[in-house]
């Protein structure tokens, strides 16, 4: 059936990895980031609400096992991010996951990719948002006595009726991005080691008070417990590939993009690591697994003072702001890619003259804003890890296909193939299957959602299907 064929090939055309990096050449965006600044900003999306807010959710599903399944989301994280630093090494542009797969397993694949990935950073940034409005509360309440109320500060179904800080921190973080990404990385790098710094202030003063035996019973509930509670500390890993995002403002993308991801990766899980074990050590698992600001709690009965908390809840509050810029950040640029390749409409890439996406900016954070206020914590992290985890996937198998497809291609870091690639699918497939029916649910409908979008605007206004450069990705040959 030669109309099938012809919708097939459109549907698996391949970006040229060639126009890719051409297209690149020509790019409106700013070329300033070296390996320090690209580092600070996968630090700074990566250290946030994951392990100021979520280590306490987690903590009551696998006990003090809960360190293992760190361990665990960073293997998920590791594969993965070793087949990102080989795309990143090799197609070196702005868009993430969506330009990788655009290159390798085509233009259907890369759009499910691309819906996945504003799953990835913009619920995620709703719900870095939520975990600073927790912090914030915290802060005030440790400094002047008084607490933004319930009604105010949590979402409906949650104790209240619109969590007002979670979309002003959105809000304010969209107006520092119109300001253009110098200033932006500048503030990223000083909240990043102001991150780090609470994190090591915290391990100095909770280490005090380890004691090993509030690590028994070590895992209660077992193996079960311990992958659900990796699917959701998986997201304290999520954002450590945003300096992929920003392929075509690093100054040397090829040199800098893989060493920037695996250097940020090393330095969180190691951080993650500590902290919980610290945490369980010093107070036992019933105290860490709070909702909330559960960091600044542990600090709290470990000292019996107030003013260690506040340090840590002041430090928090600066350093999630800084995660809700630099996700927010990578999310507006994966929508430019998008829309540059014609899969989403053209405003969306239009540069304003201090070259930052305006009108896309400000959709972005308003949409994020709104979502931030409404939804509570737990089910926004879910949302999130559902879509980060299918677009890693795909991230591992796209190294596999272009070994396949272009193995002449310059590659700047190689990863061990198959082995790599086949365990961050493998993971990612395990995670994925520890999260709850109802994320599962939802993601269903986003996937159909996304669907409609592709076949009613994007298929038939891709670039590369009006420049008419279709290749199917499959070699009939072999
Ligand atoms: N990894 C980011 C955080 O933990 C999303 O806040």
């Amino acid at each position: 059936m030669p109309g099938l064929q012809r919708i097939t090939a459109s549907l698996l055309r391949t970006k040229p990895v060639e126009q890719l990096a051409a297209e690149s050449e020509h790019t409106a965006l700013r070329r300033s980031m070296g390996l320090t600044a690209l580092i600070s900003l996968s630090v700074g999306a990566t250290l946030g609400t994951g392990i100021f807010v979520v280590l306490g959710e987690a903590a009551p599903k696998a006990g003090p096992a809960v360190v293992v399944s760190f361990v665990i989301a960073a293997l998920a994280a590791l594969f993965s991010a070793l087949s990102y630093a080989e795309l990143a090494g090799a197609v070196p542009v702005s868009g993430s996951a969506y330009s990788y797969t655009y290159a390798t397993l085509g233009e259907i694949v890369a759009w499910v990719c691309g819906w996945c990935l504003l799953l990835e950073y913009g619920v995620s940034v709703a719900a870095v948002a939520v975990g600073w409005g927790a912090y914030l509360n915290e802060f005030l309440g440790s400094t002047i006595g008084w607490r933004i109320p319930d009604a105010l500060a949590q979402p409906p179904g949650g104790g209240g009726v619109v969590n007002l800080p979670a979309a002003i921190v959105v809000l304010l973080a969209t107006v520092v991005l119109l300001g253009g990404v110098r200033e932006s990385s500048r503030v990223t790098t000083v909240t990043t080691i102001i991150k780090i710094a609470v994190l090591i202030f915290f391990v100095a003063v909770a280490i005090t008070a380890f004691n090993s035996e509030n690590l028994h019973p070590f895992a209660p509930s077992g193996v079960a417990g311990i992958g659900a509670a990796a699917s959701m500390v998986f997201f304290s890993f999520i954002g450590f590939d945003a300096a992929s995002t920003a392929g075509e403002e690093a100054r040397n993308p090829q040199r800098d993009l893989p060493r920037a991801i695996i250097i940020s990766l090393g330095i969180v899980t190691l951080m993650y690591v500590l902290v919980a074990l610290t945490a369980v050590g010093a107070v036992g698992i019933d105290d860490v697994s709070s909702s909330g600001a559960s960091l600044a709690t542990v600090l709290e009965q470990v000292t019996g003072r107030g003013w260690p908390a506040t340090i840590l809840a002041g430090g928090a509050v600066i350093a999630i702001a800084s995660v809700v810029l630099t996700v927010l950040y990578g999310q507006t640029r994966i929508l430019v890619a998008m829309s540059r390749d014609g899969l989403m409409p053209p405003l969306l890439s239009k540069v304003g003259r201090n070259r930052v996406p305006t009108f896309n900016t400000l959709i972005v954070g308003g949409l994020v804003a709104v979502l931030s206020a409404l939804i509570p914590l737990g089910e926004l992290v879910n949302a999130t890890n559902i879509g980060t985890l299918v677009s890693f996937g795909l991230v591992n198998i796209g190294v596999l296909v272009l070994r396949r497809t272009k193995p002449e291609l310059p590659r700047s870091f190689r990863t061990l193939v198959p082995l790599v690639p086949v365990l961050g699918v493998g993971l990612c497939v395990w995670l994925l299957f520890h999260l709850p029916g109802v994320t599962w649910l939802a993601f269903g409908l986003w996937s159909a959602v996304g669907l409609m979008v592709y076949f009613g605007y994007g298929r038939s206004r891709s670039l590369l299907r009006r420049a008419g450069t279709a290749q199917p990705t499959v070699r009939t040959d072999s």
